[in-house]
């Protein structure tokens, strides 16, 4: 967030902080330009424990930037929260993104006599910003973004003058338009306050903005960029405009991917794959997870098997800690928990700590318990996720699962090419399911009206559908049972009829003609069938009632896919009950209890 005007910056940048803390809240801060000094105050934790710090002082100053932190790089503190400055504190720069080759250049600054004072990727950049600065910001921005690799929103300041120079490169970032006055933040939401004439910046774009006005720059040309009127309330703009934060995140699900990959894959680094771990002499994995994050360690079973044949268990980690299966020291235990919170999870890696035995967590949050007890963590990049019911967290939790199953494999190298480059495919390939969802929510119709529904899948598919199952109950509140789809008829055939929709999910794989045959056998008891399935699937349509159609991708990666096409179905479903989605009656987002 940036304010530059006639008022003062700092009642205007924490107010809008706050209207931000949904994308990140563990650390915050601000800078002022202030008697010709960049002032910075940060704090670790809320707006409101800043405030507190602040204990009503207002420092002055009418032009300043702002930052709430959802830690990347570096543990939630004060320390790493932003403004970053440069060696002298004449800049400040705050940042939403990630520099990928930040390691390079912090190592080049540090070469240089530059010293650092965070741990994050962003403070290279008010180096490189120092570096380059020689009487003019605008310029020294421009070169030190020449040499930035990654995704960011900046907004950065200098003590020698009165404006934000700020750019943007495949990070949100608009401008805020008011009378002789101007903002600058990640989201619209922050300036809805102040005006709601809004300028949407564009990758590449770098703007300079004073009290007079503002110029867009790209490439070095000056572009015109539109001014739109948002007509959005506060809370409809927190959500993106989207109706509910479960539909947000759904769609932020492309983002979610390209960032765990940036994070993780690398040039030049054995086998693409950096995750910074041993490939384990281990002679088993076992994983341990509660929810969504087991079923995407169900998934990690079948492909790390697949991939990198090491025999994989899967346990609840709520079972597990009252199981008394031995446990061999060889075993490598992994922990999968999107908020590194779980209390089950963090248990049973406290269980396999004692035993002896290796452990890596799984997580998407920077600092949470679970980093502080596993020996080694690999992040998922994912972001703040608001809905209780797991979508995009889910989505990257299976993608650093099929990385650390490259990790571990010793398949040919044209072959891991090949799986590298249907891994960087994916964004573009969920993204066309994403663009499908009207066609999603018309089938979605055909069960709501129903109060138990089946998922079958089999082989990658079956915990897809056990996903799918959970996803639709927990939120619609239908019954929905996961079943593998072999075992139907060991049971679940009784409760068959018209009245019982099936969910078949369909992977191209060798289980296709089997899975056929099930669906036939389920058909013969004529509940509606409804299969998720690959586009180029021509046989489907004979044997069911409706398909989703998903985008093609090699049959591994339809666990991605069909789990996205599975969470638009869920949601569809539940919005035409009426039901509340975002946080479902008597389930919590992070669950700290046994
Ligand atoms: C709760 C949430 C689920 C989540 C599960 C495990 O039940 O509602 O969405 O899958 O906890 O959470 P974790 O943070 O360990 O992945």
């Amino acid at each position: 967030m940036g304010y530059i005007g006639k008022r003062s910056a700092q009642p205007i940048i924490l107010g809008a902080l706050k209207r931000l803390e949904y994308r990140g809240y563990d650390s915050c801060g601000f800078a002022v330009l202030s008697n010709g000094k960049i002032e910075v105050f940060k704090e670790r934790g809320s707006i409101d424990e800043l405030e507190k710090a602040l204990s009503g002082v207002n420092v002055g100053g009418t032009v300043g930037v702002g930052h709430t932190r959802w830690a990347t790089h570096g543990e939630p503190s004060r320390r790493n929260a932003h403004p970053h400055t440069d060696c002298k504190g004449d800049i400040a720069v705050v940042h939403n993104g990630i520099i990928e080759n930040f390691q390079h250049l912090r190592e080049t600054l540090a070469a240089e006599g530059h010293v650092f004072r965070s741990d994050t990727d962003t403070e290279v950049v008010a180096h490189l910003v120092e570096r380059y600065y020689n009487g003019n910001l605008e310029e020294a921005v421009r070169r030190a973004l020449h040499e930035v690799k990654g995704s960011y929103a900046l907004a950065i300041l200098h003590k020698a003058d009165e404006k934000i120079v700020a750019a943007r490169s495949r990070s949100p970032l608009v401008l805020g338009v008011g009378d002789s006055e101007f903002f600058v933040a990640s989201d619209v939401p922050a300036l809805l306050e102040h005006t709601n004439r809004v300028v949407h910046l564009e990758d590449g774009d770098l703007v300079i903005i004073t009290r007079e006005g503002f110029r867009i720059e790209n490439g070095g040309n000056v572009v015109p960029r539109k001014m739109e009127t948002v007509l959005w309330s506060i809370e409809d703009a927190e959500r993106g405009g989207y109706e509910h934060f479960m539909l947000k995140e759904i769609h932020e699900t492309p983002r979610v991917i390209e960032n765990t990959l940036a994070t993780h894959l690398r040039d030049g680094v054995l086998g693409g794959v950096d995750l910074d771990l041993d490939v384990p002499q281990s002679s088993e994995i076992l994983m341990v997870a509660c929810g969504t994050s087991f079923h995407a360690a169900l998934v990690g079973k079948y492909v790390i098997e697949e991939l990198a044949s090491v025999p994989v268990r899967v346990e609840l980690a709520s079972e597990f800690n009252y199981a008394t299966t031995p446990l061999s020291r060889e075993t490598l235990v992994v922990g999968i928990t999107q908020s590194g919170e779980t209390a089950d999870t963090l248990s049973a890696l406290k269980r396999a700590k004692a035993a002896g035995c290796a452990t890596l967590a799984i997580t998407n949050v920077l600092g949470s318990s679970v980093t502080r007890l596993a020996d080694r963590i690999i992040y998922t990049r994912a972001g703040p996720e608001i809905c209780v019911a797991a979508t995009k967290t889910f989505t990257a939790q299976l993608i650093t699962l099929y990385l650390l199953a490259l990790h571990f494999s010793s398949i040919e190298l044209a072959e891991r090419q090949k799986m590298l480059k249907e891994l960087r495919r994916l964004p573009t390939a969920v993204q066309r399911v994403l663009d499908a969802e009207d066609e999603i929510k018309e089938v979605s119709g055909r069960i709501t009206s129903y109060e138990n529904v089946f998922f079958i899948g089999r082989g990658i598919s079956f915990p897809v559908a056990l996903e799918g199952a959970l996803k639709l109950k927990e939120i619609s509140y239908i019954h929905a049972e996961g079943y593998a789809a072999g075992e139907l008829k060991h049971g679940p055939f009784a409760l068959l009829t018209e009245e019982t929709p099936v969910v078949a999910v369909v992977a191209p794989d060798r289980t296709y003609d089997i899975m056929l045959n099930n669906i036939k056998e389920v058909k013969a008891r004529k509940p509606p069938v409804i299969a998720v399935a690959d586009e180029h699937d021509e046989e489907i349509e004979k044997y069911v009632d409706f398909v989703i159609r998903t985008s093609h991708v090699e049959p591994i990666f339809s666990a991605i896919t069909n789990s996205v096409a599975l969470q638009l179905l869920a949601y569809y479903a539940a919005k035409e009950r009426g039901c509340e989605i975002d946080k479902p009656r008597n389930l919590a987002k992070s669950v700290t209890v046994e």
